[in-house]
């Protein structure tokens, strides 16, 4: 069995998605957000997933809410930490200690880098829009890029086009880590066909 860390800040929903997705062998041992407010507490709790808050407010610095929110993925020994709307600058305490994370972002990078992508990307008037996992590293949105998808953009209202980037979200997320988590072993060119 193959363990996941999910982080998140709010609504949850992509925390739910993967939670319903991902096969049976794969399966969130734990979900941590730095919101007590999140409303992604209440979907993981109805999931059955244990749920721990880190409340950045409670600490004095950056680092210091990095290094107890390190020990806490630490703890759950994950193959893979999934970030999932996690609103949180990470400092090099983070990426320094965990290596195996990543993260999805709501356009397609390296276009619209950090908060309010949707709004900024649907205002860009860019004739094509997406979603981008990516690997966590040093840089804000800027690590090694995984997996994009992307539609063409129509005369859709905001709404609709944050239908269209959740909805390529929710069928992209799972499928990226279940490829990571579970590789398909190359076939020997003999047993083709
Ligand atoms: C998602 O659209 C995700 O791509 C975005 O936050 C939303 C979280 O929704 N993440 C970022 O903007 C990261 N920079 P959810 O809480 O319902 O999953």
């Amino acid at each position: 069995m193959k363990r996941i860390v999910v982080l998140f800040s709010g609504n949850g929903t992509n925390l739910e998605n993967i939670a319903k997705k991902l096969p049976k062998d794969i399966k969130i041992t734990k979900a941590i957000t730095n919101n007590p407010d999140a409303y992604g507490i209440e979907r993981a709790k109805r999931l059955g997933i244990e749920v721990e808050v880190i409340d950045h407010k409670k600490f004095s610095s950056r680092e210091d809410f990095d290094k107890t929110l390190v020990n806490s993925i630490k703890a759950a020994k994950p193959h893979l930490v999934v970030l999932a709307g996690f609103m949180r600058i990470l400092t090099p305490i983070f990426t320094g200690a965990v290596k195996n994370a990543i993260n999805i972002h709501p356009s397609l990078l390296p276009c619209f880098k950090g908060s309010g992508a949707i709004k900024r990307s649907y205002e860009s008037g860019m004739r094509v829009a997406g979603v981008t996992i990516h690997w966590v590293e040093e840089e804000l949105d800027g690590g090694a890029i995984i997996e994009q998808e992307c539609f063409k953009r129509g005369d859709e209202s905001l709404e609709e086009f944050e239908e269209k980037i959740h909805a390529l979200e929710y069928e992209l997320y799972p499928r990226v880590i279940e490829k990571i988590l579970k590789p398909k072993r190359a076939r020997h060119p003999s047993k083709r066909g």
